[in-house]
């Protein structure tokens, strides 16, 4: 098992769209293992393979009710509309607030490569959404207006 490093907001890798996953082999299974352990080390409720900069589309989010590993996860039907408060690992001291749908339907592959569709509410759908922003380069920064958004950068950037 290894520590991964979680990259932080300038890093290019966050604005990259993560690839496809062809085929769920053991590599991809330890990398969703070392995302878990790293994701509850830094203490949060998600992390997407980009911000350990690994140029795939994977994802690992635990909001409380269990683990939950995905691999090339696509959100088929949302429903509704919340705006809530969200930080994330690579944003550091960021707080935004943004509109996500309240129930979304989730379909990925699970770590032995079979499609699941999993359907999400609350914290869940929400933390769901924010990874499946990472894996096509969005980062919360961007939910805010212009002025906002420079001011978190620069925070993020001191640190
Ligand atoms: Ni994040």
């Amino acid at each position: 098992m290894a520590d991964l490093k979680i990259n932080k907001f300038p890093d290019p890798i966050l604005r990259s769209k993560a690839a496809k996953v062809t085929k769920v082999t053991q590599a991809e299974k330890d990398m969703l293992s070392d995302m878990a352990r790293t994701m509850y080390l830094s203490q949060g409720v998600g992390l997407a393979a980009v911000q350990v900069g690994i140029d795939k589309q994977l994802a690992v989010v635990d909001v409380g009710d269990g683990l939950i590993k995905m691999v090339n996860p696509v959100i088929v039907k949302k429903e509704g509309a919340e705006a809530c408060e969200e930080g994330c690992l690579s944003c550091p001291g960021a707080t935004v607030t943004v509109e996500r749908a309240k129930k979304i339907v989730v379909s990925f592959m699970n770590e032995d490569g079979d499609v699941k569709e999993l359907t999400a509410e609350g914290l869940l759908a929400r933390a769901i959404q924010h990874e499946l922003d990472h894996l096509s380069g969005k980062l919360i920064i961007d939910y805010l207006g212009p002025i906002k958004k420079m001011l978190a950068k620069r925070k993020i950037r001191k640190g």
